[in-house]
């Protein structure tokens, strides 16, 4: 190359770079007034809206620290086509949950197209106290506490590498997102700690759960209604109650689930493994269809294979009829590892709509050193390789 050309085009290249450089923004909350071991709730609200009415793709910075902050809940849309909030700071929610005056979530965030929330940072939801608090299981009037997170109506976002932890009540709730991805993205609670789900989905599509640690006193991941296209994959769950879709039928007015696809995940010391339940004696006639769970290790797992159609927690439910809910084209291949119960593999299926298309493909599952058996009502399962043989439930 002409070396004359060869200086021009690098004075191009950095003439371009910096032009970009000058339209992104990096809002760092330290510009903002918000300083390690003080109060960002004003300062990332600030930073954000700065950053959310950008002409450029731009960045909201919580650097190394520790912070608190009350409920944030910041929206779209922005001005440009993506926006990111990076965290490598420690962030406490207040410890008492009174504080947060009823909020659902702590950091709540809608609303967006092309967010990322990244960072090497930690969202503490500093929940011990409002876990005591906690009579929920006993009082259907309770205060549900805060969630650590609501991401809600975003779409094409990513949420990656940062950690929850101990959240007062459900870690993530995603609600009606189209594509969003959680890569390398951990949750840590006590497994004594009441319903502190790892992430639960509801009325999305395209939602992906890749490369996570989740530790929880409740669900691992579980998915509600209206959910499409979701993938779980090289996930740990343990402690906690497994992965979950459902429970569903509960309501009439709920949207069908699909295309669900659990694989290479390690479940340990869980309550569940892999779980698909509904409540009988309610209105609620959703399909559930196209259920793929691959791949699998079972740690000491309490029931590692399970349909239930005759979920009923408490008795809040009328079994005497059947839930109306179809289940259809559910695969469980290659699960293998130890199940706490002799039952490993449970397949409880409607009366009225019974299940069709299960398949039970390589199932190696071991109670004290003998292969599990299998209880199927309702269902007629297809086995490939080795599978325990249905008895009646
Ligand atoms: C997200 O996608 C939905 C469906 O395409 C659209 O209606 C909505 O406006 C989008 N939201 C944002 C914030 O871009
Ligand atoms: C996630 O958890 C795993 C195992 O506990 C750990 O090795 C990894 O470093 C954690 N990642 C982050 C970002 O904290
Ligand atoms: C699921 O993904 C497929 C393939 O991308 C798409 O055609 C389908 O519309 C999605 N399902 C829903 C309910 O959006
Ligand atoms: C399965 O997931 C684990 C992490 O949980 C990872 O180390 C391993 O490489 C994954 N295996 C495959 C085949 O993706
Ligand atoms: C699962 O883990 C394997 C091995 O680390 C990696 O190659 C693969 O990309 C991961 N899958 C996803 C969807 O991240
Ligand atoms: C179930 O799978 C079969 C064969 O793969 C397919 O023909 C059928 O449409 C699927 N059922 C549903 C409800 O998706």
């Amino acid at each position: 190359m002409d070396k004359t050309l060869s200086i021009t085009m690098c004075a191009m290249f950095l003439f371009i770079s910096n032009f970009i450089k000058t339209q992104a923004k990096d809002c760092n909350i330290a510009s903002y007034g918000g300083n390690p071991n003080g109060d960002i709730t004003d300062a990332l609200a600030k930073a954000w809206t700065d950053a959310c009415t950008a002409t450029e793709p731009s960045k909201v910075i919580v650097g190394p620290g520790t912070y608190t902050m009350n409920a944030m809940d910041i929206k779209g849309p922005c001005t440009a086509p993506s926006i990111e909030l990076q965290v490598d700071g420690v962030i406490q929610a207040p410890a008492n949950p009174a504080s947060l005056k009823g909020a659902d979530q702590w950091v709540r965030i809608g609303y967006v197209n092309g967010f990322t929330l990244s960072g090497t940072g930690t969202f503490d939801g500093q929940g011990p106290a409002a876990w005591k608090a906690n009579d929920c299981a006993k009082n259907p009037k309770c205060n549900w506490p805060t969630m650590n997170f609501g991401f809600n109506f975003l779409n094409n976002s990513y949420i990656r590498g940062v950690t929850s932890k101990d959240s007062k009540n459900f870690h993530v709730n995603v609600l009606s997102c189209n594509n969003i991805n959680f890569d390398g993205f951990n949750i840590s609670a006590p497994g004594d700690s009441p319903n502190t789900d790892g992430i639960h989905i509801g009325r999305s599509n395209g939602v992906t759960v890749a490369n996570t640690n989740i530790a929880t006193g409740d669900d691992c991941v579980s998915l509600g209604d209206g959910n499409s296209n979701i993938t779980v994959v090289n996930v740990t769950c343990g402690p906690g109650h497994g992965i979950s879709v459902g429970s569903l039928g509960r309501y009439d007015n709920e949207a069908p689930v699909s295309n669900v696809n659990v694989k290479n995940c390690t479940i340990s010391n869980t309550m569940n493994g892999v779980r698909i339940k509904t409540w009988p004696g309610t209105p609620g006639a959703i399909t559930v269809t196209d259920m793929h769970f691959e791949d699998i290790i079972m740690n000491n797992v309490q029931n590692p294979v399970i349909i239930d159609q005759e979920y009923c927690p408490s008795n809040q439910c009328d079994k005497s009829s059947p839930s109306k809910i179809k289940i259809s084209n559910v695969s469980f291949t290659n699960i293998q590892g130890t199940s706490q119960t002799q039952d490993g593999v449970v397949l409880i299926c409607s009366s009225g709509v019974p299940c069709e298309n299960v398949q039970l493909n390589n199932i190696n599952l071991a109670f004290n050193g003998a292969e599990v058996t299998a209880k199927c009502l309702n269902v007629k399962p297809t086995v490939t390789g080795t599978a325990p043989t249905c008895a009646a439930a």
